[in-house]
């Protein structure tokens, strides 16, 4: 009983918006900030490239991608990506949940722009998405919505009524849990992430459903923070780890200490082990030292 799970998280694909696009005031200061302050170049297409080549290299059992697709949840941003990750989608059973970045703004939402273009893959089960595989099953949360200045998240009440409902079900006992959002749960230290600017500002509410939980989730995946790390939620008589590869698209910047990451894990029955990859300038290869040794 043994399952091999990728992670990749924050692979921000991005196009030129057009003219249109820039009617909405949020876009039109992600532009700004993409294009005029330089951050379209924290993420290039030469390690997302060599991502996808991974994943193919690599042949889990299953991928999961917490986020952040695309850079303003442009048509064209989501073509993209999907266009790229087609070798991965098309072989590889994938639970992919959005990021705030994938509902930059409320055209996106409207439209549903994410849903067609990647729907068969967010494993829409009710308010939460859910994906069986083995003894695994991996529930992922949206706690995702346009904001104009902030990027905070929220976690709905009713995919929290619905997380307790499913965390209580008698056929989960025994399985492997994986509960992936987008917002880290708690920062580095293992104090709730939930500041006003960037952070899950109902957290606490996330880690009372856990508390009160009959099957508590083997481990959180999550991104948003592009400098990966492992937190640990504290429960009252266990303790949830949680991973955060680090931005799989990042640009090889090893001077800011900055280098793409992207986890497996290998679950079994009731435990499971970490390998951590970060791209050295060719191609993703094992972090020297075992994973989060190097502090990239
Ligand atoms: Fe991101
Ligand atoms: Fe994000």
């Amino acid at each position: 009983m043994t399952l091999r799970l990728a992670h990749v998280t924050d692979i921000h694909w991005q196009t030129p918006p057009s003219a249109a696009d820039l009617l909405s005031p949020k876009r039109m200061l992600g532009t700004a900030n993409l294009y005029l302050r330089g951050r379209r170049h924290h993420f290039t297409r030469e390690v997302q490239s060599a991502l996808v080549s991974h994943l193919q290299d690599l042949q889990p059992d299953l991928v999961v991608i917490s986020g952040d697709l695309t850079a303003q949840a442009l048509e064209s941003e989501f073509a993209l990506a999907r266009r790229e990750l087609a070798p991965v989608l098309d072989v590889v059973p994938t639970l992919v949940v959005p990021g705030n970045h994938d509902v930059y703004a409320p055209d996106a939402v409207k439209s549903a722009r994410m849903q067609k273009h990647f729907g068969p893959w967010m494993h829409h089960q009710g308010p939460l998405a859910r994906l069986d595989l083995g003894h695994v099953t991996v529930l992922g949360l949206n706690p995702n919505a346009p904001r104009l200045v902030t990027s905070h998240g929220v976690v709905p009440e009713v995919q929290l009524d619905a997380l307790r409902d499913t965390l209580a079900e008698p056929d989960l006992k025994g399985r492997s849990v994986v509960l992936v959002t987008h917002y880290p749960v708690v920062d580095r230290r293992g104090a709730l992430y939930d500041g006003w600017s960037h952070g899950l500002i109902n957290a606490q509410a996330l880690v009372d459903v856990l508390e009160s939980a009959p099957c508590r989730p083997a481990m959180v995946l999550h991104g948003h923070v592009h400098h990966g790390y492992v937190g640990t939620i504290a429960l009252s008589d266990t303790e949830v780890p949680t991973y955060d590869p680090g931005s799989s698209g990042y640009a090889y910047m090893p001077t800011h200490r900055r280098a793409a990451g992207m986890n497996v894990y290998t679950l079994e029955a009731d435990s499971h082990s970490v390998e951590r990859f970060l791209f050295e300038g060719d191609r993703f290869r094992p972090e020297p030292g075992g994973p989060y040794a190097t502090g990239r």
